[in-house]
């Protein structure tokens, strides 16, 4: 387990999914960590299991920026400092361009693009003040899980995988910026077991388990990833073990990406 001892870490998207085992990881690992999301009754039921000393909830919508500017606040005001953030939040959309109105446009893009993109605006110069910027000092982080649609045209996932390749870019600016400081990197995730990938699999004609034996024949770890998978390889980009891995993605996908393209 990595030690993440006295750390303040955002991580948005931070009950459900990858981003409660992050919170939860990320606590056992001795951090301190902001839940924020625009889930106010799983938030609530998480600082009451693992305690308020460790774990502040606050109602977040990453897509507006108002909403990010307190989020930094509040951090500020409940733990003192900001070390890093884990930018988690993401929503998912079925279809091809074709489908697509405005609306969901702003849905995608503002949750899983302009999310990230108002949080590092905001909690980047809170981190930078924690950071001396002196040659072998301890860089803050700004870690974003992206995802392999980043770099496979996923049939009918047009907006996602869009949304998730321009998260790319914006690492490595952010890696460059903010040099000395701040290490960006990007964790992206394959097949991962959370209500967001069963949601995926809703309108398709078999079972939720038996869609998930036949992906996982096809994964060359013949599993889903589980969101510990991820919790245990963030709280790791987090340390300073992790100190050289900067403006980079680190892929989880069991070897998906590895298969050949027939
Ligand atoms: N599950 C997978 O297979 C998989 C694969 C690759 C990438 N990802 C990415 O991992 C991340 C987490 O996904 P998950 O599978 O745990 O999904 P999930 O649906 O379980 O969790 C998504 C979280 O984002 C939060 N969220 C949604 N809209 C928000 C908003 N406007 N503001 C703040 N928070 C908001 C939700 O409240 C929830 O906590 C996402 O960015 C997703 O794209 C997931």
């Amino acid at each position: 387990m990595k030690d993440l001892n006295g750390k303040v870490i955002i991580v948005t998207g931070g009950t459900s999914g990858i981003g409660e085992a992050c919170v939860r990881h990320f606590v056992e690992c001795g951090a301190k960590v902001v839940a924020a999301s625009i889930q106010r009754e799983e938030g609530a039921k998480l600082v009451e299991e693992l305690g308020a000393d460790s774990v502040h909830f606050v109602f977040t919508d990453v897509s507006d920026e108002t909403s990010v500017v307190s989020m930094v606040a509040e951090t500020v005001s409940v733990f003192g400092k900001i070390d890093s953030v884990h930018c988690n939040a993401g929503v998912w959309a079925k279809g091809m361009v074709t489908d697509f109105n405005d609306a969901d446009w702003e849905k995608v893009m503002g949750v899983n693009v302009k999310g990230v993109f108002w949080t590092a605006k905001h909690a980047i110069p809170e981190i930078e003040k924690n950071a001396t910027g002196e040659k072998g000092s301890e860089q803050g982080v700004f870690l974003v899980t992206t995802s392999v649609a980043a770099q496979i045209g996923f049939p009918a996932h047009a907006l996602y995988c869009a949304s998730k390749a321009a998260l790319e870019a914006l690492i490595r600016c952010l890696a460059t910026d903010h040099a000395g400081k701040i290490r960006a990197v990007g964790i992206s995730p394959g097949t991962i077991d959370t209500p967001m990938l069963a949601a995926t699999c809703e309108g398709w004609d078999a079972p939720v388990e038996e869609l998930y034996a036949q992906v996982e024949q096809k994964i060359p770890v013949r599993r889903l990833g589980q969101p510990l998978d991820i919790a245990k390889t963030a709280a790791f980009l987090l340390s300073r073990d992790s100190e050289y891995i900067n403006g980079t993605i680190v892929t989880l996908d069991g070897g998906t990406m590895a298969l050949p393209p027939w």
